[in-house]
């Protein structure tokens, strides 16, 4: 099978799904919107409202932000894959339950192995600890992790982990901004860094 019948397929699976009570109050489950392979792969924690409504990962308030965020290193967002740990948004837009994101586990897990991404940024504390915990490494606090370069080369690949705050942590908190468009440049120079253009 083709990459591209594969994506097709998975996010056929993903939109179809009834792996758990959320396939009973979503509107449209979200498998993730971008290039396949991608360089980069931004995943974050589950869909809300807007991206409920009409299927695409962060359209909303957060996804302005991250918008904003990438026009300011200069990578449009067209260049990039959006995904979230939790396919489907959880009523009134509350954190994912661990049986939720264990049970949406599956997809995002293919996700990483067909996207074969070089660089993960993982938005929010629910995204990385996914992230880093699959890659066998016990995060401390959002807090102390975020801007972190994480090297992993038991994956067959080289790959960059690189954990941030969620977006939409800059709607209650302004001076995240600050700190986030820092972890937006250090995922800049790992960029330039890299051999593959
Ligand atoms: N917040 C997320 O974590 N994901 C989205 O798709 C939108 C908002």
């Amino acid at each position: 099978m083709t990459t591209e019948n594969e994506r097709t397929k998975l996010d056929e699976a993903v939109r179809t799904c009834t792996r758990c009570p959320l396939a009973e109050t979503r509107t449209n489950a979200v498998p993730g919107d971008g290039p396949v392979p991608t360089r980069i792969l931004f995943i974050g924690e589950a869909p809300g409202r807007n991206e409920d409504t009409k299927g695409i990962p962060f359209v909303g308030r957060a996804g302005s932000i991250l918008d904003g965020l990438l026009e300011g290193i200069g990578v449009a967002r067209d260049e990039v894959f959006i995904t979230n740990i939790v396919k489907c948004r959880p009523p009134k837009n509350r954190d994912p339950t661990n049986e939720e994101i264990e049970a949406c586990r599956p997809y995002l897990e293919r996700q990483l192995v067909l996207l074969c991404p070089e660089v993960i940024v993982p938005l929010g504390r629910f995204a990385m600890r996914w992230v880093l915990e699959s890659y066998g490494i016990t995060p401390g606090p959002i807090s102390e992790v975020h801007g972190t370069v994480f090297r992993i080369h038991n994956t067959g690949c080289e790959q960059v982990i690189i954990p941030v705050y969620h977006p939409a942590a800059t709607i209650y908190r302004p001076a995240f901004r600050e700190v986030l468009a820092a972890d937006f440049e250090t995922i800049r120079e790992v960029l330039e860094q890299s051999l593959i253009p």
